[in-house]
């Protein structure tokens, strides 16, 4: 057995802008020098499809490693930093798994199902001003999509939508570690924890009567009085359900229309087949996905004979693991065609006791997304530079320009 601290890693620079917009090449030299392990500045790369099912899968020795983040970031007890600790993600396991119980039993693929008429509804409402225009950067349209369905979701106003997508962009600055950035992420949170405070409290003022239908806002209302959860948390759930499905969904929608450029046949069939837009979106997962999952071991962990020390900080790559030569065949090829093995299925909704609580209600977004799309933006093609968001934070595609024909 050896310590991972003695292994011969190979070194990954992934604060290298240029790592973010190839990073698969960085891990094919990686996996040179070790099968599933790399090392970092903050820690280890574990990239390899296999150790990520296995170490991840059975987390009871791994934290999320949130803590930290608002000392590092020098804003502990600020709105933000006091946000970045006790967001779900991030509470200690007790704590987390109360507040998981009481709602993870509502987000059935079932519930996820009801909720494709309001995403097609509002798909639509954005095509109808978006798809006239011929010319557009796809990533700021599909930046609007999951926040104008989550709003819609809880029943707030659609004049509240800029306001909260601006609001998350700056959010999503938050990885970057930026401490000059601090006052920036205090507004931006303020904005959302006041959307959250008023939309609870006019709920509370006007319920919905017996025989209205209900929405996600009072299952969240109603599941946190039965389970005790307090004020503070519903908001700080409100204000996380919102981010956790901001840049990951857009990040997704706009990764699949940079593979539908180069498959018109595929996206062609999108537009005729809802069936088949399931199939798109999974394999768009297994071939892209802009999450990592942070944790620090709690205790001695040994794994395929290497030892890794309580307090070890490991990066788990889902984002790449996709692609990963020794889980998949022929990796590079987008094929929704492709069989689905449940023992290397794809980790893009992560894995264990933190897993995407969101991945149903996800994946009806882009099914139904991409559906509609495909009917009204015909023959895109990509018309300009695209950049890259930092890596692994919740990297992805920056900037998407593509023309098409409006339909
Ligand atoms: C394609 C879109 C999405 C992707 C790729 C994605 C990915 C993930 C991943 C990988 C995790 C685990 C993070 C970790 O282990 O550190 C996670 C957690 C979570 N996601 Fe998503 N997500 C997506 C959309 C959504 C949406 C739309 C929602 C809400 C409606 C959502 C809600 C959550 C929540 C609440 C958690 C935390 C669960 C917990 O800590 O127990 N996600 N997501």
């Amino acid at each position: 057995m050896q310590r991972i601290d003695e292994l011969d890693l190979c070194h990954l620079n992934w604060d290298d802008p240029e790592f973010a917009a190839d990073p698969w090449s960085h891990f094919d030299e990686a996996r040179k020098k070790h099968p599933w392990l790399a090392k970092t500045d903050a820690g280890y790369a574990v990239f390899e499809l296999k150790a990520i099912r296995d170490l991840l899968g059975n987390d009871g020795n791994l934290r999320p490693s949130f803590d930290g983040i608002a000392e590092i970031m020098e804003c502990k007890g600020s709105p933000w930093g006091r946000f970045c600790e006790e967001q779900m993600i991030a509470l200690p396991d007790k704590e987390h798994k109360l507040l998981r119980e009481t709602f993870a039993a509502k987000f059935t693929p079932r519930y996820a199902n009801q909720l494709r008429p309001i995403m097609r509804e509002t798909m639509e409402r954005l095509l109808r001003d978006w798809a006239p225009r011929e010319k557009i950067d796809f990533e700021e349209f599909a930046s609007y999509y999951p926040v104008s369905v989550m709003a819609q979701m809880v029943g707030a106003l659609l004049e509240v939508i800029p306001g909260l997508r601006e609001s998350m962009e700056t959010l999503g600055l938050a990885f970057a570690m930026d401490k000059t950035k601090v006052p920036e992420l205090d507004k931006a949170f303020l904005h959302m924890d006041k959307f959250a405070h008023d939309l609870v409290a006019e709920r509370r003022a006007n319920p919905h009567r017996e025989g209205d239908e209900t929405d996600l806002l009072d299952m969240l209302i109603e599941a946190g009085n039965e389970g005790g959860i307090s004020d503070r948390q519903l908001y700080d759930l409100l204000i996380f359900l919102f981010v956790a499905g901001y840049d990951t969904s857009k990040n997704v929608l706009t990764y699949m229309m940079h593979l539908m450029t180069d498959n018109p046949e595929i996206y062609e069939r999108c537009a005729d087949d809802p069936e088949y837009c399931r199939k798109v979106v999974e394999e768009t997962l297994r071939m892209f996905n802009p999450s990592s999952s942070f944790r620090a071991t709690s205790e001695d962990v040994v794994y395929r004979d290497v030892l890794i020390p309580a307090g070890t900080m490991l990066f788990f790559n889902l984002n790449v693991s996709g692609r990963d030569p020794t889980a998949f065949d022929d990796p590079e090829k987008f094929n929704p065609e492709r069989p689905i093995d449940p023992a290397r299925r794809h980790v893009a909704f992560g894995l264990g006791k933190h897993m995407c609580l969101g991945q149903y209600i996800a994946r009806a977004q882009l099914q139904e997304g991409i559906h509609l799309i495909a009917q009204h933006m015909r023959s895109p093609h990509e018309v300009g530079e695209k950049d890259w968001r930092p890596f692994p934070g919740v990297w992805g595609i920056k900037g998407l320009p593509i023309e098409f024909t409006p339909a």
